[in-house]
């Protein structure tokens, strides 16, 4: 059994008087995939926001490499160990996709590295995310913001490798995509699932979340309606169809 590397127990999580999670518990074992299924306002981005402690929960714990982050400042989980890939890219549109790149981890470099030291394998550096996505060195003086939508989610991923991280918290990295390029970001994550890293994907992409993650969640108005495999997943008609939205002979 792979090590359990991130662990959210039963986490409740509000904006103000507004209650999203209601009692949420996951975890994700050293290089799996876990997907988070949902509609749109089901408290997806809340999840991967309250993981990041950019928006902590008020009761319940999260712990990650079995320690707890009650307390943690997000610059310092981030230093554990752990990128973001946010919603919407967000990426620097006024910044080169070399500085997109760079700049990140000029502020990280003073924390400790969050991969180990002598694991060359998995240590990410300018060169390796270039060689990954050879499109961005193709690309790397021209500006974050005359990056077609596809670009601009390598430029994402790539930023987040930066980081050398342990585990990716993905947003729904697929949105606003054509279908060609959300075959490159199912590319994408078998590659990093392949080199040992650990993914947290938040998608609305059913057929995306089925071909990459070794266990889906779904979450309903901020709890847990399902957990399983894809290949559960795809038996469960009730569930595709109150909670996806998706006739079950999709998958038949
Ligand atoms: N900063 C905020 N302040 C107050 N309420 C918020 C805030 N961000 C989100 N919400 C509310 O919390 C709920 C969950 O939002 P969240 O962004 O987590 O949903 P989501 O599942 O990521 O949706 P989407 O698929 O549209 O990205 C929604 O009702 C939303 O309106
Ligand atoms: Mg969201």
């Amino acid at each position: 059994m792979p090590e359990t590397l991130l662990s959210v127990r039963e986490i409740h999580t509000y904006y103000g008087d507004s209650y999203v999670l209601q009692g949420v518990s996951l975890e994700v074992a050293q290089g799996c995939i876990v997907a988070i299924l949902g509609r749109n306002g089901m408290g997806k981005t809340t999840l991967i926001r309250s993981v990041a402690g950019l928006t902590p929960p008020r009761e319940g714990d999260i712990l990650f490499r079995g320690r707890s982050l009650r307390g943690r400042p997000s610059y310092a989980i981030a230093q554990e160990g752990m990128a973001i890939v946010p919603q919407g890219r967000r990426i620097f549109r006024s910044l080169s996709v070399r500085e997109n790149l760079v700049l990140p981890t000029s502020g990280l470099a003073r924390g400790p590295r969050s991969m180990p030291v002598d694991d060359h394998s998995r240590r990410w550096t300018l060169e390796l995310v270039l060689q990954e996505f050879p499109q961005l060195a193709e690309r790397i003086n021209h500006l974050g913001g005359a990056l077609s939508g596809g670009e601009q989610q390598m430029l994402a991923v790539g930023r987040a490798l930066m980081a050398n991280p342990e585990l990716i918290l993905m947003d729904e990295p697929s949105e606003g995509l054509a279908p060609r390029l959300v075959q490159h970001v199912e590319e994408i994550m078998r590659r990093l699932k392949a080199r040992g890293h650990s993914v947290l994907l938040v998608e609305q992409n059913l057929a995306l979340a089925m071909a990459v993650a070794d266990e889906i969640h779904v979450l309903s108005s901020g709890r847990f309606v399902f957990h399983g495999t894809p290949a559960e997943l795809a038996g469960a008609s009730e569930i595709l169809d109150q909670h996806l939205g998706v006739a079950a002979t999709r998958f038949a």
